[in-house]
Parts: C-alpha cells; sequence; structure tokens
C-alpha cells in the first residue's frame, strides 16, 4: 500500500532564531539554576566577541559561571569526561554550550555522562543502556552544518581507538538553542563550505529512501537545497552578509531536526563512511561528506534513477527534454559535483592527503556495528571499498 510508515514526532527544543536574541540568555537560564557550566571550542568565541556577551548577560543574572573550554573539532571522549566531573563537583544545573556542533556535541554527552558513573565511551559506544537522565543543555550556536543545535543527537571521538560514533537520547535535545545568523558572520570560508556540504548531505540522506508518495517531504527537502544552492555561492564571495548567513543558518537547522524523516526511513550510509575516515584521519565532517556522497550517488544509482532524475529536475534545473532518465540522473549528480567545487569543498580524499593504505580498515570500522550500512542500499563491505576507491 502506498502510504507512508506510521510515526511519532516530538521536538521539545525551544528555537530562538534571529538578530540580538541572546539577550534571551536572562529569560532562559534562570529556568534552570544559577550553576551553568559554558562550554566552548579552542577560542572563536573570544576572538569574535560572543564569549564577552555572554559572560556579561550570564552575570547581570547572578549567574555562577565554571567553565570547560578547548572542545576540540571532533570532540574527544576525554574532554566530555572531564567536563562531565566538574558537573559532579559543582552541582551545574545547566550546560550552557556556545560554538558549533562539535561543541554542542560535546555538551550533550557530558549531560549524560554527569549522571554516569564511568567513562562517557561507555554511553557513546553502545555498551551500556540509551541514558535516560541528563543536566539540561542550552545552545548558542556558531557555525550552521549539523542540526545539533536542535536534535537529540550527538558524534563523539574515541583518539586512542580511532573510533568515531553517532549516539543519541532524548534526555539532551536542548531546553533552548539561540541563533543568530551575526555570531555566524566570523566563520572562514572553509569552514563556511563544510557546514553547507554537510547540511545538504542531510537533506540527501533523508531523500533517499523507498518510501512511496512522499510529495510533502519531497518538496521540503528539493526546497532547503534550492534555497542553499542559491545562496551558497553569493556567501561564500560575502561572508559577513547578514541575509545569506541567515538562509543558511535556518537551513542547517530545518535539515536535520527530525522534521524531513517524517514517515520515510533515511539511508544514512555516507554518514558512516564519513565518521570512519575523520576517526582515523580527523578531517572535517563537512569535507569528508562533500567527497563521498557524489560517488555513493553514482554506485548507487540503479536502485531508483527515477529518483535522481526527480533530484536533477527539481533542484539543479536540468532539462529532461529528450534524454533518457539514466542521462539525466547522471547530469544532476555531475551538476552536484561541480557546485560542491565552486564554492571550495575538496572532492577527492587526496586532498586531505588520503592514500589507499587504509581503505580496509575503515570499511571495517563503518561495519563494526553489524554487515551493512544504509538503507536505499544496504552496503556491504565490498561496497564501500569501491565507494572509497572512486574517492581517492
Ligand atoms: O573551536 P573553535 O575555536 O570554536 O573553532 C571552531 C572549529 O575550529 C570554528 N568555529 C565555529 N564557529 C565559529 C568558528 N570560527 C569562527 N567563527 C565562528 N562563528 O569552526 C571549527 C569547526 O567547528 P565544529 O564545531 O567542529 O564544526 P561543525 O559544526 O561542523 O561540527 C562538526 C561535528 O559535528 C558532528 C561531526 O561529526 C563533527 O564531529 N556531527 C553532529 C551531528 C549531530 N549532532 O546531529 C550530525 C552531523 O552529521 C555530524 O556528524
Ligand atoms: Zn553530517
Amino acid at each position: 500500500m502506498n502510504v507512508l510508515r506510521s510515526f511519532a514526532f516530538q521536538n521539545p527544543t525551544k528555537l530562538i532564531f534571529g538578530k540580538g536574541q541572546l539577550e534571551q540568555l536572562t529569560t532562559e537560564v534562570p529556568k534552570y539554576g544559577k550553576k551553568v557550566l559554558l562550554v566552548y571550542g579552542g577560542g572563536s568565541i573570544k576572538r569574535n566577541g560572543i564569549y564577552d556577551n555572554v559572560m556579561r548577560l550570564l552575570s547581570g543574572i547572578g549567574a555562577e559561571v565554571h567553565e570547560l573550554s578547548g572542545v576540540e573539532p571532533n570532540p574527544r571522549h576525554t574532554t566530555v569526561n572531564k567536563g562531565g566531573q566538574i558537573c559532579k563537583e559543582q552541582g551545574i544545573e545547566l550546560i550552557l554550550a556556545v560554538g558549533g556542533g562539535s561543541v554542542l556535541d560535546a555538551a550533550k554527552a557530558i549531560a549524560v555522562a554527569a549522571k554516569y558513573d564511568g567513562d562517557v565511551w561507555d554511553i557513546v559506544s553502545k555498551k551500556v543502556p540509551v541514558p535516560t537522565e541528563a543536566v539540561p543543555i542550552g545552545t548558542v550556536l556558531t557555525l550552521a552544518a549539523t542540526g545539533s543545535e536542535m536534535n537529540s543527537g550527538s558524534v563523539i571521538t574515541n583518539w586512542e581507538l580511532n573510533e568515531k560514533h553517532g549516539w543519541g537520547s532524548p534526555a539532551v535535545f536542548p531546553k533552548f538553542s539561540i541563533l543568530d545568523p551575526e555570531h555566524t558572520a566570523s566563520l572562514p570560508k572553509d569552514h563556511t563550505v563544510y557546514g553547507i556540504a554537510d547540511m545538504m548531505a542531510h537533506v540527501f540522506e533523508q531523500y533517499f529512501h523507498h518510501d512511496p508518495h512522499t510529495p510533502v517531504q519531497d518538496g521540503f527537502c528539493e526546497s532547503i537545497l534550492r534555497a542553499v544552492i542559491q545562496t551558497a555561492p553569493k556567501l561564500v564571495e560575502d561572508l559577513t552578509n547578514y541575509q545569506y548567513r541567515e538562509t543558511i543558518l535556518y537551513s542547517g537547522t530545518m535539515a536535520l531536526n527530525g522534521t524531513l524523516s517524517m514517515g520515510v526511513l533515511g539511508d544514512w550510509a555516507n554518514h558512516g563512511l564519513e565518521h570512519a575516515v575523520s576517526a582515523v584521519y580527523d578531517i572535517p565532517h563537512g569535507g569528508g561528506l562533500a567527497i563521498l556522497f557524489p560517488n555513493w550517488m553514482t554506485y548507487v544509482l540503479d536502485e531508483n534513477v527515477g529518483r535522481f532524475k526527480q533530484l536533477a529536475v527539481n533542484v539543479f534545473g536540468i532539462s529532461a527534454d529528450g534524454k533518457s532518465d539514466r542521462d539525466v540522473a547522471e547530469e544532476g549528480i555531475k551538476a552536484l559535483r561541480s557546485f560542491w567545487t565552486s564554492i571550495g569543498a575538496p572532492s577527492r580524499l587526496a586532498d586531505y592527503g588520503i592514500d589507499d593504505s587504509k581503505l580496509d580498515l575503515m570499511a571495517d570500522k563503518v561495519l563494526a556495528a553489524g554487515g551493512q550500512v544504509g538503507h536505499f542500499k544496504a552496503l556491504n563491505k565490498e561496497d564501500i571499498l569501491a565507494i572509497y576507491r572512486m574517492s581517492l
């Protein structure tokens, strides 16, 4: 029967979006308490002034602020454990994450580490049941990419084991997330582009499914992709343009807050393949996705040529007149590659100095949790190796 999968949707995050909205901290923070753990990364928030503004507002409401700085891009479980310890020792009532997806993901893991007697890696690697308790989290997002600001997922790396895993729990949805496009204006071109590739990849992961009759979901996906494709080239030439930042920031959130996957089973193989590359080579997530995704598309095209044709026509504006479905579909994949290249995304693993020496190891990591990955096409080890080889 051509009907949607049954689903339940609940997203409790209060999204606060717009210029000057940081002031809302003074209303939101006191709802949770006075003892705040401020979590941030390697210093961008000190250079662009966001740190000073946050501290001024927190001091205005008499908050007791503890700090955990130095969260790494591709955040590490050892840093998370430190944060968990601070929460336990100081009786932290709210974790305030100020930064990109890495900082937000670390905050989510700290929130559950604070309630767990042991190494947070047990939770991330799913050795223990999904946690149901967490310290409340608020976020101030400074990078449009992951959607972590409005979802319950988190990705943590164990550098001792060279493992990078996604995990999640309804307990770690941020209570509130403040998104001011101006906070993303200081982001350099490379990370702006990685973020754009990541949010587009999130749409693709949910667009490529075999569920029939999804006109509304398709429209949502295609609308986000078209807006990003129209805006990104202008943004990379004008990095502080508020309107362009606004469109990209909103797109990043909408791409992975659960809206697009209602009633469909997305694929997600590319995220598995990319996380394995990042676990071994510590590359930016969006850069890895930009390399892999078009190759995955070429590899799985025959699973549903019509779906790729739809992408080509509705998103890339490719004319189907007088052409076979396959030709149109292939033109769409080429258009995606050219688009990413035109804004400065990498296209080969070699761009990060990655050769074929660890492909086998990475493929095994992708499959560590099972013999296959992906739903649009279930990939086995040979398939994964083929896609990695196409990406060298
Ligand atoms: O550390 P600081 O100094 O803050 O600098 C960061 C970092 O070096 C910098 N940055 C952030 N905002 C800035 C800025 N620099 C100047 N101005 C600003 N406004 O950007 C660099 C990258 O930041 P990061 O947080 O690592 O990037 P992103 O947001 O792309 O997050 C990547 C992480 O998220 C995971 C990825 O695997 C990766 O670990 N993901 C999380 C997901 C989720 N929770 O749902 C889903 C995604 O698919 C993804 O896997
Ligand atoms: Zn991603």
